[in-house]
């Protein structure tokens, strides 16, 4: 049984735009899959129905079989999405509140919050800064707070949205090492972005939507000749093969 399951999805909004069309979608424990398309082709559309944000028009979601309006607070704890926009998602005084805000919500005891946050924190290098209010913090010390408030709920699925967006060099290698520790510890991961070349060498599975579908699905070797029909910039594979496409060294 795959973790999560898009079967047949269609949204359209009010205004009548058709943003999803049939989307098919496994994605498997274990999995780091990068979810690439063009501008508009319905991959944040697709990213808030992965937690019910937004209820499909046609077809339906799986989670470990189990279609997800039958329980929507548990699948928000076992599903995280961290948002593009960072500063969108801020609540707390502090970079411990911001943190703790999930759990807060869910009336865990405080023992379990506070060694949750903890952990949180500690996981994303942010444990120096916690009595900082967030929006003194860097972008990429932002991202990486929205990634501590999502880890927080210790959830199975983690998808991000266009994670590298606005960062400077080092903040996008900080990040992409805090999603491939993620990925190592056993989190299922999914990473949306065009920027492909900073991230495809590690991961294990490639979709490509183009407008409302998912058009292709696979090994990222195998898709690479069929990135410019959709829009994608194809990277330049190496004497290291695939393996070589990122950004980590
Ligand atoms: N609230 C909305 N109302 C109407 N159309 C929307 C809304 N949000 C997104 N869309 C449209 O849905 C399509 C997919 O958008 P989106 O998923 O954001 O694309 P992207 O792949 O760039 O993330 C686009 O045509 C976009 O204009
Ligand atoms: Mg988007």
């Amino acid at each position: 049984m795959s973790l999560m399951e898009v079967q047949g999805l269609s949204h359209r909004f009010a205004d009548g735009t058709l943003a999803l069309r049939g989307v098919n979608l496994a994605i498997e424990e274990g999995d780091l899959l990068l979810l690439a398309g063009r501008n508009g082709s319905g991959k944040t559309v697709l990213m808030k129905h992965l937690n019910g944000l937004l209820k499909p028009t046609e077809g339906r979601i799986l989670l470990e079989g189990r279609p997800i309006e039958e329980d929507l607070p548990a699948v928000r704890r076992k599903v995280g999405l961290v948002f593009q926009d960072p500063d969108a998602q801020l609540v707390g005084q502090t970079v411990r509140e911001e943190v703790a805000f999930g759990p807060e919500n869910l009336r865990m005891s405080a023992d379990e919050i506070e060694r949750r946050v903890e952990e949180a924190l500690r996981a994303v290098g942010l444990r120096e800064l916690a009595g900082q209010a967030p929006r003194r913090l860097s972008g990429g010390e932002k991202r990486r707070l929205a990634v501590a408030g999502i880890l927080v709920m210790e959830p199975r699925l983690i998808v991000f949205d266009e994670p590298f967006s606005g960062l400077d060099y080092p903040g996008v290698l900080q990040l992409l090492r805090e999603i491939l520790r993620l990925h190592r510890g056993g989190h299922t991961i999914v990473v949306i972005t065009h920027e492909i070349e900073k991230i495809l060498g590690n991961a294990t599975r490639l979709a490509v939507m183009d407008r409302g579908a998912v058009v292709a699905d696979g090994r990222p070797v195998e898709l690479l000749d069929r990135l410019e029909g959709y829009g994608i910039r194809r990277p330049e594979v190496n004497g290291k093969g695939i393996e070589g496409v990122t950004w980590l060294r």
